[in-house]
């Protein structure tokens, strides 16, 4: 399969972008929408029946063999964190696209009826929200986040509205699990593991769980010229001793991982003590157990902090989503494919330390991932973000045995 061809389709989407200096592209933007236009349009060139469902997922369905066949649902998210890189999720996307493309070029039919799903909100970066997307599509949108708004205050139900969806059809887009075969994503693994180890693609056993929370510091804006050091109740010096303690606490538990990726003063000015400020807490780990553990140390850090600095502290679940098997026979399947398309090749298992839409299908259908190398150390979440186009022909090909085996 002609990996060059789809990472030249990644790069062309990434040009559907909220800036015109980098790559970001938020949910439910003009470049969003636009992105899904394209997307359709080369579900479309591949011999797919395309519709877009009530939360904006672009869906393309090729037939299967027989008229009773079940389904096997691929795909990945086109939404983007802020100035990302521009394979992930979209690579989950076009190379299922290019397996239809080929099996519609062969005239061929497989075991399963395929769709193939663009999710439309994954990273949550406009409205703070998670896998929105793949919820609605397991049923499980949760009517309060259409109260949610962006930085300009505009609300998901009117984003939603503007883009020409209607909110009060999100419930009726959930897939039916009993006509499902089986998830299926491709992913790049946004990690090093298969470059430091010479693999081109690997198979995931699991997804780590997580859970994400935003804090609100509140202590006593004030003169910067007047108040003796002493008696301030400074809420960014308290916030910032608690960026450094998620990082502190983390150290104490294996495979756990914590990030404040964003942080706001509010009304912040040179020469204004800060009175509240927010930020994000980030929390990961292998398994439910130990993301528990770690999420407790950190909020039990940052209430002590508080305290001893007189500010108060409000803190509100923004994620939450409990860490996903792949289904084992997904697994072997996969494995099987990549010695069949790369002899000598043994496939190898690796878990995904980054959350992905397979972890909300996982919840009613088995799922299976296959992680395609990273370059440039394995950064992702960077425009840095690299992948190797004859990787991604091989994932492509690895996808496409593992059709036709079905
Ligand atoms: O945060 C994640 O793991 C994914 O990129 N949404
Ligand atoms: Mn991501
Ligand atoms: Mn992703």
């Amino acid at each position: 399969m002609d990996g060059s061809a789809i990472l030249d389709r990644c790069a062309a989407l990434a040009r559907h972008s909220d800036s015109p200096d980098h790559y970001t592209r938020t949910f439910l933007t003009p470049a969003h929408r636009a992105a899904a236009a394209q997307i359709a349009d080369w579900m479309r060139a591949a011999g797919m029946e395309v519709r877009t469902d009530a939360i904006g997922n672009v869906i393309g369905r090729y037939e299967g063999a027989r008229p009773d066949a079940k389904t096997l649902v691929m795909g990945s998210h086109f939404d983007s964190v802020r100035n990302g890189g521009k394979y992930d999720g979209v690579l989950g996307i076009l190379v299922p696209i290019a397996c239809v493309a080929e099996l519609h070029r062969r005239g061929e039919r497989v075991g399963v009826a395929i769709e193939v799903v663009a999710f439309s909100d994954e990273e949550g970066a406009r409205f703070h929200t998670s896998f929105l997307s793949s919820r609605t599509l397991i049923g499980r949108f949760e009517e309060a986040v259409l109260a949610r708004h962006d930085e300009e205050g505009v609300t998901l139900d009117e984003a939603l509205r503007g883009a020409g969806l209607d909110p009060t059809r999100i419930p009726g887009a959930a897939l039916d699990p009993s006509k499902l075969a089986a998830y299926l994503e491709v992913h790049i693994e946004q990690g090093p593991v298969l470059l430091d180890e010479g693999f081109a693609l690997g198979v995931v056993t699991s997804i780590a769980s997580g859970t994400r929370f935003s804090v609100r510091v509140k202590g006593e804006a004030g003169h910067a010229g007047t108040v003796p050091m002493k008696r301030r109740r400074d809420a960014l010096v308290a916030a910032a001793e608690m960026v450094v303690a998620v990082e502190r606490e983390m150290a104490g538990i294996e495979g756990a991982v914590g990030t404040v990726g964003v942080l706001h003063v509010k009304d912040g000015t040179g020469n204004v003590i800060p009175g509240v400020v927010e930020f994000s807490v980030d929390v990961r780990a292998p398994d439910d157990a130990r993301r528990a553990a770690a999420e407790e140390r950190v909020l039990a850090k940052l209430d002590a902090i508080a305290r001893a600095r007189s500010v108060a502290i409000e803190r509100s679940r923004t994620h939450d989503v409990r860490s996903a098997a792949c289904a084992q026979w997904i697994q072997d399947r996969l494995a099987a494919s990549i010695e069949r398309c790369a002899p000598g090749k043994s496939a190898r298992r690796l878990p995904s330390g980054a959350g992905h839409d397979a972890m909300i299908l996982a919840q009613v259908t088995d799922v299976g991932m296959l992680f395609v190398r990273c370059g440039a150390g394995g950064v992702s979440h960077n425009p840095a973000e690299t992948v190797d186009a004859r990787d991604a022909g091989l994932g492509a090909e690895v996808v496409l045995d593992f059709l036709r085996k079905f």
